[in-house]
C-alpha cells in the first residue's frame, strides 16, 4: 500500500512534523516529491522514530542530490565518509570539549566555499536528558519582513566569507594547519533567490560572514550586524527539542541554524549528519 503523509506544523515560522514515511527504506518517488514540496514551502522537516545507519542515511541524502565531504575530517563516518559524526564523546568515552561547544552561533553549513551545499540531515542515536536541541531560523520570512529601505540598501550587495571569520566564529572546530591556506575567502550575493521557490532570502550568518565586498569597516559591521540581529528574532526561530530517533531535515539556503548547547558534556549528545548539494548545484 502507497504511504500516507501526514503533517502538522511545529512553530509559527517554520518546522513542519512529517508522518507515515520510513526513511530508512526506499522511497517512492511520488512519496519523495510530495516530501520536496513540502521542503520548499517549510525548510524545516521533522521525522519521528527513525532509525538510519550511515548507509540508509547516505541514500536518503543522496535523493536530495551528491553529499559533501564533510571539512572536518576527523568526524568523519569510518565507513561512509560523506557522513559525519556530531558528537560530544571521544573514541576513547571521554567529553569531546571541541564537539561540545560545536556550532553553537548561528550559521548555515560551508557557506566559506565557493559551492555551499542545499540540504543538510541529521539523526539523533543519544540524547541528553536535559537540553541539547537545535534552532533554526528562517532566512525568508527574515528577508521579507526587513524594513523596504534596508531591502533596497541590501540589494546587489556581496558577503565575505571565510571559515569561521564571522563574529560568532570562535564556537566552532578550528580546521587543520594544512587545511588554512587552501579555503580562501569567498564572496556570495546578500540575497539571494531559492532555486525551487523563487523566493529571495537572506544569505549571511554569524560564524563564516564577517562583511561586505562593497562596504567598508564599521559601515559594513553595523550593517551586518543588524540583519543577523533581525533575522534569529524569536519569531523567525523553531527550537527543535530532540527525541531519540528523530530525523531533521534542513534548507541551508533558507534558514541558520546553531545547537542550543544547553546540556551537561557528560551527557552523551551522539548524532549522524550528511549533507547534499542539492538538485541544482550552485
Ligand atoms: C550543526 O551545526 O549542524 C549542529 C547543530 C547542533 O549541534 O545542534
Amino acid at each position: 500500500m502507497a504511504e500516507q503523509l501526514q503533517t502538522r506544523p511545529l512553530g509559527g515560522a517554520l518546522g513542519l512534523e512529517v508522518t507515515g514515511v520510513d526513511l530508512s527504506r526506499p522511497i517512492a518517488d511520488e512519496v519523495f516529491d510530495e516530501i520536496k514540496e513540502n521542503f520548499w514551502r517549510n525548510p524545516v522537516l521533522v521525522f519521528r522514530d527513525q532509525d538510519l545507519d550511515a548507509h540508509s542515511l547516505a541514500a536518503l541524502g543522496r535523493r536530495f542530490g551528491p553529499l559533501q565531504l564533510h571539512v572536518l575530517v576527523d568526524y568523519r563516518h569510518e565507513e561512509v565518509p560523506e557522513v559525519s559524526w556530531l558528537t560530544n564523546v571521544k573514541k576513547d568515552g571521554s567529553v569531546d570539549e571541541v564537539g561540545y561547544k560545536r556550532a553553537t552561533s548561528w550559521h548555515s553549513d560551508g557557506t566559506f566555499e565557493e559551492h555551499p551545499p542545499a540540504v543538510a540531515i541529521l539523526h539523533a542515536k543519544e540524547i541528553p536528558s536535559r537540553g541539547g536541541g537545535t534552532l533554526f531560523c528562517n532566512m525568508i520570512q527574515a528577508y521579507e519582513t526587513l524594513p523596504d529601505e534596508t531591502r533596497e540598501r541590501i540589494r546587489g550587495l556581496t558577503g565575505r566569507h571565510l571559515y569561521a571569520a564571522g563574529r560568532g566564529g570562535n564556537e566552532t572546530v578550528p580546521l587543520k594547519d594544512y587545511q588554512k591556506g587552501t579555503l580562501p575567502e569567498v564572496h556570495h550575493p546578500v540575497v539571494r533567490t531559492h532555486p525551487e521557490s523563487g523566493r529571495k532570502m537572506l544569505y549571511v550568518n554569524d560564524i563564516h560572514t564577517f562583511g561586505f565586498v562593497e562596504l567598508d569597516g564599521e559601515e559594513g559591521e553595523t550593517l551586518l550586524n543588524g540583519l543577523l540581529d533581525h533575522a534569529t528574532r524569536d519569531e523567525f526561530v523553531y527550537h527543535h527539542r530532540w527525541s531519540h530517533g528523530d530525523v531533521v531535515i534542513w534548507d541551508e539556503r533558507a534558514t541558520m541554524h546553531r545547537g542550543a548547547g544547553d546540556y551537561a558534556p557528560t551527557e552523551r549528545r551522539i548524532m549522524l549528519r550528511t549533507i547534499s548539494f542539492g538538485e541544482r548545484p550552485e
